[in-house]
């Protein structure tokens, strides 16, 4: 959410910034900005996508110089204008920032009361002038932005340039990350490793209150006492290309096509010696454990419903699962013998987070399933386990979501083999089961003509139901998400049997609506619910197998892919998505970049 970019080196910084502005624009597309400094500031920004920033810098060109700052936005304080566009700043300090400082207004008086006026309604603006009055007051940049963010509340992750420090970069960061991608006298400062992944693969990550000075040669870290921090490179976990579309029109439709790949891939990574799912988590999660708590936001949040319907089924854990926004400002039961298991693709949401934190606080065992390596969930969490879907550009998170839901079902079936409470050959039947998976998922690909049919039988619609029982429900909750997403159809997701109970008075001849046939013990009852919403004239989609009974009161029926019950939702992923990807296309959207969202909500 927000992405900032800085370059210091020999090439020209304004063209390598904008390129890594373009690189992280899934994390926000209201508006770009530039500043360079040599001798003196100068700042080309405006709202729109990063191509408008580019128009705008063909009539204000920048001179070619070696050092620049850009930023990439998702507003939070203030409209999407030029004015409230990043960088912001003073004739001697500049600065792009991700995140949120939420006592700008406080600040805000106060510097009014100095003499300082505001350009903007952002509170980056108001972090800017404070660097400036700090800076006025002490003439050196570390301290000026020590004592600035020492005064703010919230989140931040700043980029600094300053008019009397030529070719070097200040960056400061709390709960927002930085990364620093180190080249050869050549240093690069990004929210996230594509933006400099074409230069080097070489990286640290800033921790959390630290602050760098960053010059071509050389990078100096010191902590939040101005002790000077030692830092370890590491080495990129992907290459450049895994960040291009590949040939794809659509790094979403990229991102659904490495599904199958990624669910071999991990389910042979979280196996035994015997091909049996295999964590290696301590044994007091694994023996002790008597209630989960799952959390997460959005789609990762549905796949924590996922985990929950796997751990009770199969491990018999009880386990309950929340969104992470509601679950902060809940008094939350734990028994003794907790585990908290925080779901994210990014490793970064904000109220994810804070969950984890303050779930630790209390003393709770936790547990992350996360993408992004050493992302701060990861390093936060008591144990980790990585999901390796790779980077995922696409706002709409797809090969993420499906990554996760296949850590699920191993790691429910693991708890339940550890556990004895499943025979072992029960647990083989279930590990034989998963590694059909990647097959069903190809069926998706192959439906994918049949899937686009059914696009165009619903684009038009204004409104859409998406109903299943059981583990299909879980499918289709997430199914919905997608689609209202980016094709910014309204979707509603039910439980089939509940449509009955008010929300049935929604369906017209205008509504269509889509069922989930995966759970066969579910079909008669399934089938009687879709039943009711086409004698209300609804145009009925069935995803089942041929079934004659199914195809007599659906209108359109979609052959679905070719797995046992339990691991439905992982299966029917890529086809829900391929079907909202087919509706926003035919719809005209930004199927990579919807509106209004970002990717990494790093805001509460
Ligand atoms: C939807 C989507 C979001 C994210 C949510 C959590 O397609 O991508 O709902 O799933 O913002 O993000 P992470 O997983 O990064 O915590």
């Amino acid at each position: 959410m927000c992405g900032i970019a800085g370059y210091v080196g020999k090439r020209n910084a304004v063209l390598v910034v904008t390129e890594a502005l373009k690189k992280l624009s899934y994390r926000g597309y209201d508006s770009a900005g530039i500043a360079t400094a040599s001798g003196v500031i100068r700042t080309v920004k405006c709202a729109g996508k990063i191509e408008c920033l580019e128009e705008r810098l063909k009539e204000n060109p920048l001179p070619a110089v070696n050092m620049g700052i850009g930023h990439t936005r998702w507003a939070t304080h203030g409209a999407v204008t030029d004015e409230n566009s990043h960088p912001h700043g003073t004739a001697d300090v500049t600065i792009v920032h991700n995140g949120i400082i939420e006592n700008y207004l406080l600040l805000k008086q106060k510097l009014i009361s100095f003499g300082y006026t505001f350009k903007s309604e952002t509170d980056s603006e108001v972090g800017a002038l404070l660097i400036d009055y700090f800076y006025k007051k002490t003439h050196d940049p570390l301290t000026a932005l020590r004592e600035a963010t020492s005064k703010f509340h919230g989140s931040y992750a700043i980029a600094a340039i300053f008019k009397d420090c030529p070719d070097t970069i200040f960056t400061v960061r709390r709960e927002s990350p930085i990364l620093i991608g180190v080249g050869t006298d050549e240093i690069f400062i990004a929210s996230d490793i594509p933006a400099f992944l074409s230069y080097t693969k070489r990286y640290f990550r800033l921790g959390e209150g630290e602050i760098a000075k960053i010059t071509p040669d050389g990078f100096k870290v010191y902590d939040r006492r101005g002790d000077e921090v030692k830092k370890n490179l590491q080495h990129a976990p992907f290459d450049a290309e895994s960040a291009e579309k590949g040939g794809f029109a659509h790094f979403m439709r990229k991102e659904i096509s490495e599904e199958s790949g990624i669910v071999s891939r991990l389910i042979s990574m979280y196996s035994d010696g015997h091909g049996l799912p295999f964590f290696d988590l301590s044994a007091d999660i694994i023996k002790n454990t008597s209630h989960i708590t799952v959390i997460g936001c959005g789609t990762a949040y549905h796949a924590g419903l996922y985990l929950k319907y796997l751990l009770e089924k199969l491990a018999k854990i009880r386990t309950e699962c929340h969104v992470a926004s509601e679950f902060r400002y809940t008094e939350p039961l734990f028994d003794k013998n907790e585990l908290v298991i925080v779901i994210s693709q990014s490793g970064e949401t904000a109220d994810t987070l804070s969950c984890l934190r303050e779930v630790k606080a209390l003393g709770v065992k936790t547990l992350g399933i996360v993408n992004v390596v050493g992302s701060a969930i990861a390093t936060e969490a008591d144990e980790v386990i990585y999901t390796h879907a790779g980077v995922e550009i696409a706002v709409a998170s797809t090969k993420a979501y499906t990554a996760q839901c296949t850590v699920a079902a191993l790691l429910a079936t693991y708890f339940a083999a550890s556990r004895s409470v499943m025979e072992r050959q029960q647990v083989r039947e279930i590990a034989l089961e998963l590694k059909k998976l990647p097959d069903a998922i190809m069926h998706a690909t192959r439906a994918e003509d049949a899937i686009a049919e059914v696009a165009e039988e619903i684009k038009d619609a204004e409104n859409l139901f998406f109903i299943g029982r059981r583990a299909d429900y879980i499918a289709a909750i997430e199914g919905s998400l997608k689609l209202k997403e980016i094709s910014y159809i309204h979707s509603e997701c039910y439980p089939a049997g509940e449509l009955k109970h008010g929300t049935i008075s929604l369906i017209t001849e205008k509504t269509p609506v889509v069922a989930l046939f995966g759970d066969r013990e579910m079909l008669p009852k399934m089938l009687s619910n879709l039943k009711e919403a086409a004698s209300r004239g609804a145009k009925s989609i069935a995803i089942s197998a041929p079934d004659k009974d199914i195809a007599e009161v659906a209108d359109i029926m979609v052959d679905m892919p070719r797995c046992g019950e339990l691991f439905f939702p992982i299966a029917m992923a890529s086809m829900l998505q391929l079907l909202a990807y087919h509706t926003a296309l035919k719809r005209g959207c930004d199927v990579d970049q919807p509106r209004n969202l970002a990717k990494s909500v790093t805001v509460e």
